[in-house]
């Protein structure tokens, strides 16, 4: 990643009066400046504090083969590292299949002796100007607290349904095939398995991210630490699908943990919930799958699988809107002049989209008004992977359009077949 401004002072003026005291200034002089080998340490410690966990030497070479140093900006007062931000090189699938490479921000924090004060604010502005100039068109992430990334553009794009169901009564529809074909897998036989199968099922999936060799390796590390008390992975293995989860027994009771469950076929996704519905000594079986799971689909009792959550794993936020907009696929005709506000980067501006719809490309470019709707660059970015819809954020207030009609068009326009899912939390 190229980088800029390697090192720039920046002097913060915190108001008092924001704060509701008396209006004096608290001016302290804050360096935000690319990483070295030897922030490493007090960047482990400040993330550390921040997560409240300490971190492992196996989770610190991950991060550190994910995060080469160029990928790290840390944010220092005098001697001390205070704040922190960093990328790993990610790729994500859009609508209709393109596959775009994309920074993933992580392990964000800024120190408890340090905060609001605007130093995560300073490390975004530096980062993101850096992935301007390396010409990224979007960038992803995944959120801590959903109050956080709005302000800075970013989106959730999908959402997570964490489901359980009681296993013992569960009973499979007379429609439901019974592919068979699954095998029990060693650790050693989902290794060589497990990352070809996960690839082929993100290129297909809208918002799944590429899983990159060094994340892997800690998922089969599978450590202590991963395991909040409950086993160490099982593998379920079909030759188009896979689930590895973890049994937790509490006072006897057995309950399977699905930590992933990806299928590139339905008769893998059925032959895979066969094969864990069929494990007789436990109780429950917990996973999270999109809004729109089959797994109801194929039980005689669709209330079994309980909603017992949800949250929104990945965040995104296009960076290039004409790039990202001619990028992916729409279902129906669009001839739209659109206005984007953008109050974090200044990359927004009045754009004209252009699609032929039936899942054909689209041609996006910047135009003259007047725009027929207006949106703010977070809200595009949750609409462009189809499980955010602009009428919904129209009625909550946040979306300007000129008539009903051109809000119609817009959601027909970039409804997506597919619900988008991101397979993969960093
Ligand atoms: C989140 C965190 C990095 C914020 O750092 P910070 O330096 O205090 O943030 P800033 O002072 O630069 O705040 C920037 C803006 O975000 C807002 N903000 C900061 N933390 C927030 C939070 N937890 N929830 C909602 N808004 C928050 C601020 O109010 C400010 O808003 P404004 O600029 O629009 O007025 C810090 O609290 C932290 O390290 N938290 C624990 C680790 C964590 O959750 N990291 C995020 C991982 S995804």
């Amino acid at each position: 990643m190229q980088s800029v401004n390697p090192e720039i002072v920046l002097t913060l003026s915190v108001a008092c009066a924001k704060l509701g005291a008396v209006a004096t200034e608290n001016a302290f002089g804050v360096v935000v400046r690319t990483g070295t080998d030897d922030d490493w340490p007090e960047i482990l410690k400040l993330d550390s504090f921040a997560f409240g966990g300490h971190i492992a030497d196996l989770k610190t070479g991950i991060t550190r083969d994910l995060a080469p140093n160029e990928n790290v900006l840390v944010a220092t007062v005098g001697d001390e590292l205070v704040g922190v931000t960093m990328n790993y090189d990610l790729q994500i699938t859009v609508p209709g299949g393109a596959l775009v490479d994309v920074p993933g921000v992580t392990w964000v924090s800024v120190s408890p002796t340090h905060r609001r004060k605007g130093i995560l604010r300073k490390l975004l502005t530096e980062q993101h100007a850096r992935f301007l100039a390396a010409g990224n068109p979007m960038s992803i992430l995944t959120a801590s607290e959903g109050g956080i990334y709005g302000r800075f553009g970013y989106g959730p794009i999908t959402t997570e349904y964490t489901r359980t169901l009681d296993r013992r009564f569960v009973q499979f529809r007379d429609t439901t095939a019974d592919p068979g074909g699954v095998r029990l897998a060693t650790k050693e036989q989902a290794k060589t398995a497990l990352p070809g199968i996960y690839d082929r099922w993100r290129r297909s999936c809208p918002g799944a991210v590429r899983r990159p060799d060094a994340f892997w390796r800690g998922v089969f590390a599978d450590p202590e630490s991963n395991r909040g008390g409950a086993s160490a992975l099982f593998y379920l293995l079909h030759k188009d699908g896979f689930a590895t989860y973890r049994v937790r027994d509490e006072k006897s009771r057995m309950a399977v943990e699905v930590e992933d469950l990806f299928a590139v076929t339905a008769e893998a996704y059925t032959a895979v919930w066969r094969a864990l519905c069929a494990l007789d000594l436990m109780e429950t079986i917990t996973v999270s799958e999109s809004r729109t799971s089959l797994l109801p689909y194929l039980l005689t009792n669709p209330r079994l699988p309980k909603v017992t959550g949800a949250f929104d794993l990945l965040w995104a936020r296009i960076l290039d809107f004409p790039r990202m907009l001619s990028a992916r696929s729409y279902a129906s005709e669009l001839d739209m002049v659109f206005e984007v506000t953008d109050g974090f980067l200044d990359q927004g501006g009045i754009f004209h989209l252009r699609t032929d719809g039936a899942g054909a490309g689209g041609v996006c470019e910047p135009a003259d008004g007047p725009a027929q709707v207006r949106i703010t660059a977070a809200d595009l970015s949750s609409i462009y992977f189809g499980e955010h819809r602009a009428d919904t954020l129209a009625q909550a207030g946040r979306i300007w359009s000129e008539s009903d009609a051109a809000l119609d068009l817009f959601d027909r326009a970039f409804a997506t077949a597919d619900t988008p899912q991101g397979g993969m939390f960093f």
